[in-house]
């Protein structure tokens, strides 16, 4: 049994709060956050926490800036408020890729980010298919990143064309090619990319045999769009078929992203819920994986283990899609179906 816990939304991502809260049975805790009129952001908490526990959902997505101070302002406040234990299920986290310096005179703002998150009084963050694994040591408390891997793969298993090469679009997106095409039976081909500034890349070379082939490029998150550009164009150019399909934990597209990934061979965009979508593109395609937070609430506040959902999908995907998909208010998207298409 959860002792008493406190279900508390920030403003980023409240559909896949309102869709976890309702998997664990709880109802997500009333909250004012607002903005002081010099843009400063306000909150206050509308129900007692002290001595509770409690879990705060907010992901750290554009505006990125304005929702890290949000979190950071939600944990002060239960902290102040005498919380017994606060954590923080931040499904996309925020300057994740400025995980090294690559020249000097340049931060680390993932590690910077980590002490803000611990002094802001956090005790436990769990997040979902981190940038890099070793974020993770940034952070002194436990970091615990779940997969939704294999609640995309449930989704795509039977819309795949026969045949399909999962690819790689860089080099650190190796081993998560790999999951995906073990799970979906795939071979892999691994696009080199080098990025020459935040916005763009270069592809250098391309590993494995996609010609005459179906593509399945797969990515931790979508930001411009400008990875995935390069990585269709250079497949092509080796050969596949012009039928490719786009798999992100995170899609974040930002500025012209759907501009850029106007590209007549990209049939399908599929992301999670882990950001807000701002787009009603047509060939976007959104998963939930409010199944899987909840299921980690769940284990975290009764002490349980989180291993098996870094394996599986929660048994309320099962037979399909998302309960919350199905019954989202309106959000500008057609809900994902696991069987046929639109
Ligand atoms: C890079 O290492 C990441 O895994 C993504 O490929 C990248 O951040 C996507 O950004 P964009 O869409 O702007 O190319």
């Amino acid at each position: 049994m959860i002792p008493d816990p406190v279900l508390i939304a920030g403003t980023s991502i409240p559909g896949l709060a309102d869709a976890a809260a309702a998997e664990l049975g709880i109802q997500v805790a009333p909250r004012t956050v607002a903005r002081f009129p010099d843009g400063e952001v306000q909150v206050c908490l509308d129900e007692p926490v002290r001595g509770r526990e409690v879990v705060l959902v907010h992901s750290t997505s554009p505006p990125v800036n304005d929702n890290l101070m949000e979190l950071l302002i939600l944990a002060d406040a239960c902290r102040r408020s005498a919380a017994a234990r606060i954590t923080a299920v931040v499904p996309y986290c925020g300057y994740a890729r400025a995980d090294k310096r690559r020249g000097r005179r340049e931060p680390i703002t993932a590690s910077l980010v980590a002490q803000l998150v611990e002094s802001a009084g956090i005790d436990q963050l769990i997040t979902v298919d981190l940038h890099a694994s070793q974020i993770e040591g940034f952070f002194r408390i436990p970091v615990d990143t779940l997969t939704a891997v294999p609640t995309i793969v449930h989704a795509l298993r039977d819309r795949l064309p026969e045949g399909t090469v999962v690819v790689s679009p860089d080099n650190g997106r190796v081993a998560m090619a790999a999951d995906y095409a073990q799970r979906l039976g795939c071979p892999v081909a691994i696009v080199h990319k080098r990025r020459v500034s935040g916005s763009d890349t270069i592809v250098t070379d391309l590993v494995g045999n996609v010609s005459d082939r179906p593509c399945l490029i797969i990515d931790d998150m979508i930001s411009t769009g400008g990875t995935i550009a390069r990585a269709v164009d250079a497949l092509l150019a080796a050969g596949a078929r012009p039928e490719i399909l786009v798999a992100a934990t995170h899609g974040l597209f930002v500025g012209d992203a759907w501009r850029v990934l106007a590209h007549e061979a990209i049939r399908e965009v599929i992301v999670t819920d882990s950001v807000r979508p701002l787009t009603t593109d047509r060939r976007l395609w959104t998963v939930s994986i409010a199944p899987v937070i909840a299921a980690a609430i769940r284990e975290t506040l009764s002490g349980g283990s989180l291993s098996e959902l870094y394996h599986h999908v929660p048994e309320s995907h099962a037979g399909g899609l998302a309960s919350y998909l199905q019954s989202a208010p309106a959000r500008h998207l057609t809900p994902l179906e696991a069987s046929g298409r639109r």
